[in-house]
């Protein structure tokens, strides 16, 4: 192959963003492993409050390890996090980000509540920096496929989605509850597959293993012109399930997120489009440095995290009063 001529292998190192992670347990060491995989970004160290686990995620990558993202943040190289540390914790780090100048991806729930996560989208717009939530499953092809069906109508008339998202899972640090942890991604689903807010929500909750936080959820979401979905999550079952079924007038699509296979049926047929299997961290990652760095428009941003947190808030409050809660 022709050597790329100087000036261009430049212009290609110069398009490297600098990235760094706070919170580096289960899932912020995926974070750092995409960042060091991904061509457009340049992981410059990590940050973990446990030193120990610092050392040995940062020696893994082969960068600078961190136990206080106040001193990380000092190097001007970095300039975007992400930030997957406790659920409950999120926000502080963010803020101090944001604080920072730097641009942010803030791992699902985003905030502990609304008010933390609204305080979290204004630090970011008054300081012109992107603001990401890390709801993955946007990424997925097969969910992509069916937003766009329903905004073409291939289905007909939207009439209700489902979607399931339940596994066993052990009660580890246990600062939030299967809605904010689990059901969130759905809440996002469903916002992105009917580019509304729900008017209602209903939902039955509870504790059956996990002690502080419940284990089980079910909701239902209606909306004005009369469509509905529905989310079950629980922590619960033996097996793993995380599935979508779309009802259109016309026609379903269901979607298995485990094996991102898509099956769309109607009266006469059933077909099964082809797509590449991709790793929806990667993609949302790459997106959230193209972003940064091609001030393009992202894909989602603060706003979708705070209308899904309201939603979830509602969700609690509706198992807790045991009634319906009207949406603005
Ligand atoms: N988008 C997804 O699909 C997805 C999947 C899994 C987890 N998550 C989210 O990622 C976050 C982390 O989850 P996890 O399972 O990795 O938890 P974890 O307990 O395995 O890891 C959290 C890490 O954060 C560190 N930490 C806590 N406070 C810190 C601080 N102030 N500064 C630096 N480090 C700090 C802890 O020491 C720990 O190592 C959660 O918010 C969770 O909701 C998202």
């Amino acid at each position: 192959m022709k050597p790329l001529p100087k000036l261009k292998l430049e212009r290609m190192r110069t398009k490297k963003i600098g990235v760094a992670v706070i919170g580096t347990g289960f899932w912020g060491k995926n974070h750092a492993k995409a960042y060091k995989e991904i061509e457009s970004t340049n992981l410059i160290a990590i940050c973990d409050k446990n030193a120990d686990r610092a050392k040995i995620i940062a020696d893994q990558f082969g960068v600078k390890a961190y136990t206080d993202s106040k001193q990380m943040l000092k190097n001007k190289e970095i300039e975007a996090v992400s930030v997957c540390t406790w659920s409950t914790v999120l926000a502080n780090e963010a803020l101090i980000a944001l604080q920072a100048g730097r641009h942010v991806l803030v791992e699902k729930p985003m905030a502990a509540d609304v008010k933390q996560a609204e305080r979290l989208l204004k630090t970011a717009q008054n300081n012109g920096l992107h603001l990401t939530v890390g709801f993955l499953t946007r990424f997925i092809p097969g969910l992509q496929h069916i937003q766009h069906a329903i905004a073409r109508k291939e289905i007909g008339e939207l009439v209700c989605a489902t979607a399931i998202r339940v596994t066993q899972w052990p009660e580890r640090i246990g600062d939030v509850g299967v809605i904010k942890d689990t059901a969130i991604h759905d809440i996002d689903v469903m916002q992105y597959l009917t580019g509304e807010n729900p008017t209602a929500v209903f939902a039955k909750t509870g504790n059956m293993k996990h002690r502080t936080f419940e284990d089980y959820a079910h909701v239902m979401l209606t909306y004005k012109d009369g469509k509905s979905a529905f989310i079950e999550s629980n922590w619960l079952t033996p097996y793993k399930t995380r599935t979508l079924t779309v009802t259109g007038s016309d026609a379903i699509m269901k979607l298995d997120y485990m094996t991102q296979e898509l099956l769309i049926e109607d009266a006469k047929a059933a077909v099964q489009p082809r797509f590449a299997i991709v790793e929806p961290l990667k993609l949302e990652l790459q997106h959230f440095a193209e972003c940064v760095t091609e001030k393009k428009k992202p894909l989602l941003t603060g706003i979708d995290g705070i209308k899904a947190l309201k939603i979830a808030e509602a969700i609690i409050k509706s198992s807790a009063k045991n009634k319906v809660i009207k949406l603005e």
